[in-house]
């Protein structure tokens, strides 16, 4: 029976990974584990929940220990822009909780490690459009260090250790469940909240800045898709590119607008600009599609829809 625990299980994309996680495998399966911020009810009514600060290795390891757990999917990490605010801090989560969680992998024989890197591991070097698997890697941002040194790090762990450690490069990912934290796509979900809240949003990105993006139920079914991949299908293991929609904040307005005819937005770029213009507007992910099958569901369209529908029932 596989034993899972997910670290950053109150964060945005956590939080509902442990929903979905909790479906599969069973609830008392899967330990869910914060750092500060406190679980839900519903989170830790439904199944264990225990509070880890990744710095401190013996936290993980007695967790892991404690609930016989083969697999963690680490998803605790500062993000982009809180990372610039606070690179010694995004180093030492990133990095050295990174490395701990590594280091408790190897030693306790894990099964599997699942590591989310990102877009942000590309920089301003990299082709823009369609930026292939294997490309320039030379990040401007503390974030996007820490996100390529997990992929060097994850595949060294893999090739020196047969440690299994697997991992896809998120674009920015937009839900109605919990708010993202600190990054630089974070516009794209706070948009929806103003749009139903009081039809005017203020983007603090341009108006052409186009990113590649995911709704979050692609973003949550492709990891646990590759999780479970046959592992001699993989000829890559914690970088893959993964790719959904890509669009414009612009664009976005104007899909919004479908349904929310008199929504309005104007466009303060702040430092964020920088970081977005650092990254790419559009991934070529055929590795991911060849080598475990991967398929988006949701384009802009039925993402927009699908936000608007379930935030009006949330902010009712
Ligand atoms: N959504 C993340 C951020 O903006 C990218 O991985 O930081």
């Amino acid at each position: 029976m596989k034993k899972i625990l997910v670290t950053g299980a109150v964060g945005q994309i956590g939080s509902e990974l442990v929903e979905a996680l909790r479906d599969k495998y069973g609830n008392e399966n899967v330990v869910a584990a914060g750092h500060r911020t406190k679980p839900t009810e519903e989170m830790k009514e439904a199944g264990p929940f225990e509070f880890i600060d990744v710095l401190d290795k013996e936290e993980i390891e007695s967790a892991v220990k404690k609930y016989n757990i083969d697999t963690i999917y680490h998803m605790g990490a500062i993000l982009s822009a809180t990372g610039e605010e606070k690179p010694q801090l995004a180093f030492r989560v990133n990095i050295i909780g990174l490395y701990n969680i590594l280091e408790v992998g190897r030693e306790q024989k894990l099964e599997r490690i699942m590591v989310p890197s990102s877009i942000a591991a590309f920089g301003p070097d990299t082709p823009k459009e369609n930026t292939p698997n294997e490309t320039i890697l030379r990040p401007t941002t503390m974030y996007g260090i820490s996100k390529v040194s997990g992929e060097l790090l994850g595949d060294y762990y893999f090739r020196r250790f047969g440690l299994d450690v697997r991992g896809v490069r998120y674009p920015g990912i937009i839900s109605n469940k919990t708010l993202p934290g600190g990054g630089t796509t974070d516009y794209a979900v706070e948009i929806f909240y103003e749009a139903i809240r009081n039809k005017y949003y203020v983007c603090f990105l341009k108006e052409d800045s186009t990113l590649p993006m995911m709704y979050m139920p692609d973003a949550i079914r492709g990891l646990i898709e590759l999780a479970e991949a046959d592992i001699n299908q993989l000829k890559h293991h914690s970088d893959f590119n993964l790719a959904a929609v890509s669009f414009s904040p612009g664009e976005l307005v104007s899909e919004i607008q479908r349904i929310i005819p008199d929504f309005t937005c104007d466009y303060k770029p702040d430092f964020r600009q920088e970081i977005a213009d650092s990254w790419p507007s559009s991934i070529d992910d055929s590795a991911a599609q060849d080598e475990w099958g991967w398929k988006p569901e949701f384009d802009l369209r039925r993402m927009t829809e699908d936000m608007i529908e379930k935030l009006r029932i949330k902010l009712r």
